[in-house]
């Protein structure tokens, strides 16, 4: 954790480039626009559970096939939620506290169950924010553009770095879109990590998600094989812009 940590840190501070006028409540920042969002990130009863997909499986076509997305979401989100339940079935103490709690103290968890709230914590929550992120015919925003434009230095810049960062990754990772202090940074993490995990104890440290991409092969194999590329080329095209913008406000 702690030099996936420090990695996150380095890619953040090599990549965010520029500080801008636009203002991100802190207050707002410390719990995740997305939670408020997502009750499947607050437990029910003392269980986690799969939300509705909110779209059909072949919502995404032509870009993200109808079996992928149904394997990925039918399949490995639901395995990640059942782990994480059996996890905290193991530690009553944890019960009724959110996903974004427990992830942002995950060095305090008792060790026994440490890993895997990591583990499968991560991929319930990754995989959540995941499915938010992506639909098709959206166009990126006002909010989204004014910011990209003075972190990045122009769309393309933004563009090219996520790709690279995307692709950089070795093995199975993530790679985000995060806004922190007012600047938009982009970085990547391994397995199921995510920027929220042990951020940090004050509003400030702890950054906003924005976007992120699966780079698990799960995601892409069965329509583009070993060609990570051509899927995160792809990806543009079903980067849900509204949702974005409305991440921003
Ligand atoms: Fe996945």
């Amino acid at each position: 954790m702690k030099s996936n940590r420090k990695e996150f840190i380095r890619n953040s501070t090599l990549l965010g480039l520029g500080v801008l006028g636009l203002g991100a409540n802190a207050k707002d920042i410390f719990v995740s626009t997305f939670t408020k969002l997502d009750g499947s990130l607050m437990p029910n009863n003392g269980r986690f559970e799969l939300a509705p997909l909110g779209y059909d499986y072949y919502a995404l076509e032509p870009f993200i096939d109808a079996q992928t997305m149904e394997i990925h979401y039918s399949k490995h989100h639901q395995t990640y939620v059942n782990k994480l339940n059996e996890a905290i079935d193991k530690e009553p103490s944890l019960r009724g506290k959110s996903l974004d709690e427990l992830l942002l103290n995950l060095s305090g968890l008792p060790s026994a169950v440490k890993t895997a709230i990591r583990n499968h914590g991560g991929g319930h929550w990754n995989h959540s924010f995941f499915w938010k992120s992506m639909k098709t015919g959206t166009q990126m925003g006002p909010n989204f553009t004014k910011l990209a434009i003075a972190s990045f230095g122009s769309i393309e810049t933004f563009k090219s770095t996520f790709e690279k960062v995307s692709l950089g990754v070795f093995g199975s990772g993530w790679a985000w879109l995060i806004l922190q202090n007012n600047q938009l940074k982009i970085s990547a993490t391994s397995n199921q990590d995510n920027p929220l995990m042990d951020a940090g104890k004050t509003p400030e440290m702890i950054p906003k998600v924005i976007l992120g991409i699966d780079l698990w092969e799960h995601a892409y194999y069965l329509k583009h094989q070993n060609k990570r590329g051509a899927y995160v080329t792809n990806f543009w095209n079903v980067v849900n812009w509204d949702e974005i913008e409305l991440l921003l406000k």
